[in-house]
């Protein structure tokens, strides 16, 4: 690990040094993009930040107060297999490919350009959060969130550098110059161009954003490209945090608005979230979620597979059948007007057996989310919406379904959308709600205060210097 070089690594960047210079001409660009669209305020506050040392499975988290700009973005890839094999596809036992197959290249350029779109885009989205943050728990948390992504465009861009020639360092370089929610140079994926502006919306973000990037990162961490697998094994471990802020987060603010609604017939007199609004914002970032999965029948998903790109969530765990090219796939779609099921090959459904992964993993947290609410004596409770509800890509986009999932029009849509998605009041209201609470030990009215801090210290830690 040469975690001291102006670009710490463990891929032995001073033996590369074409890549060595490159990489370093692309820092100063990448701080200054942190500077102009990373967190505002605060870059020159110590927080108290985990900074990967070690890919292992120990310690590979090294915990101290760091101010933003010095932190490691590094390039760290889980150790190679030994005698890596392709896991899936048509070339399914061959070895492993260690560079860019050119009958491939396409298809690999447009699955890392796309991840690593997402990693500064998210990033762009919170860059205005720490001003209003509930606590200092949750800066501290915010900040190591806007690193890691930081560090995982790190990632791409090295698999792009590395691996790609003159086009990888072009698009490197456009990494930096697309931005979240800008109408002339957007981010690629929708999501990314939402405003994230209020903590609610934070913590939507990292439950089901951040989520599909755990099950993308899965597929991709199966691949036979070895770097790219390799690479995304490791971004994992960051991404399984970024999850545990979101999923929490939404816990501690359902089970304060339980609190106070005990309190008031109406949390809004006691400066609580409602759970309607709580309900409205599951619905927006859930649907917008489950569009980054892509097309419910996809010739790219089938393409990818058969090349040995990107495989299904715990292809080697949890299938036998590593071929696919049998099976079919039956899914509800649009005919005239009706809902109808459709088989399909498999392979052109790969998409949507993916996004099937991640609503199972979703419910999970609308279960904890329910108990918090049970605890507290309540009988309300939250629940995902239809998949097919709010949709923007794919089979179901550009017609309009109901919560549950019924086909229905574009009036009685446009009719009920303020019962089923945040309005600009509710998100004013929300906003009124934000202000910054910074004391050590302090926390804002409308969400309740974590079990337990980080790293064995207590909620009351000064996790950001002021
Ligand atoms: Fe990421
Ligand atoms: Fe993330």
């Amino acid at each position: 690990m040469n975690l001291y070089e102006r670009i710490p690594n463990n891929v032995n960047l001073s033996d590369d040094k074409r890549l060595q210079r490159a990489l370093e001409k692309w820092l100063p660009n990448f701080l200054s993009w942190w500077h102009d669209m990373g967190p505002d305020g605060f870059q020159e506050k110590d927080v108290w930040l985990r900074t990967a040392i070690d890919v292992g499975s120990e310690g590979w988290a090294h915990f101290d107060y760091v101010k933003m700009p010095d932190y490691r973005w590094g390039i760290f890839l889980e150790p190679a297999q030994k005698d890596a094999k392709v896991g899936f596809g048509d070339n399914y036992g061959q070895p492993a490919y260690q560079e860019v197959p050119g009958e491939f290249r396409n298809a690999l350029r447009r699955i890392i350009v796309t991840q690593g779109d997402t990693e500064p885009a998210s990033v762009e989205q919170q860059r205005l959060l720490g001003h209003t943050c509930p606590s200092l728990y949750d800066m501290r948390n915010l900040f190591q969130v806007n690193v890691e992504e930081g560090r995982h465009l790190w990632a791409m861009v090295y698999l792009r550098h590395g691996y790609f020639g003159r086009d990888g360092r072009d698009e490197a370089d456009a990494l930096l110059e697309r931005r979240s929610g800008n109408p002339d140079k957007p981010r690629i994926l929708e999501a990314f161009n939402q405003p994230c502006d209020d903590w609610l919306n934070f913590y939507a973000f990292t439950m089901f954003t951040d989520r599909d990037g755990k099950y993308q990162l899965s597929a991709l961490a199966e691949s036979g490209f070895e770097p790219l697998a390799r690479t995304c094994r490791f971004m994992l471990t960051e991404e399984a945090h970024h999850m545990f802020v979101g999923d929490t987060g939404l816990s501690r603010v359902v089970k304060r608005t339980a609190q106070l609604m005990k309190q008031s017939e109406d949390v809004r007199e006691v400066d609580g979230i409602p759970l309607d609004i709580i309900q409205k914002y599951i619905n927006f970032w859930f649907s917008y979620s489950l569009d980054l999965f892509g097309g419910e029948i996809s010739s790219n998903s089938a393409d990818f597979f058969a090349a040995g790109l990107k495989g299904r969530f715990k292809e080697q765990d949890q299938y036998t059948d590593h071929i696919a090219a049998e099976g079919s796939f039956t899914m509800p779609v649009v005919e005239n007007g009706k809902l109808a099921s459709r088989e399909v090959p498999l392979r052109n459904a790969l998409n949507e057996v993916l996004r099937g992964e991640y609503v199972k993993d979703c419910e999970k947290g609308l279960a904890r989310w329910n108990k918090a609410l049970a605890d507290e004596g309540l009988s309300d409770r939250l629940y995902l919406p239809n998949i097919r509800f709010h949709r923007h890509v794919g089979e179901y986009a550009g017609h309009y379904f109901d919560l549950e999932g019924n086909l229905i029009t574009k009036e009685e849509f446009e009719q009920k959308k303020s019962e089923w998605l945040p309005t600009m009041e509710d998100r004013e209201y929300v906003g009124s709600l934000m202000k910054p609470v910074t004391e050590v030990g302090k926390i804002a009215n409308w969400i309740a205060p974590p079990t337990s801090g980080i790293k064995g210290k207590p909620f009351e830690f000064e996790y950001v210097r002021l």
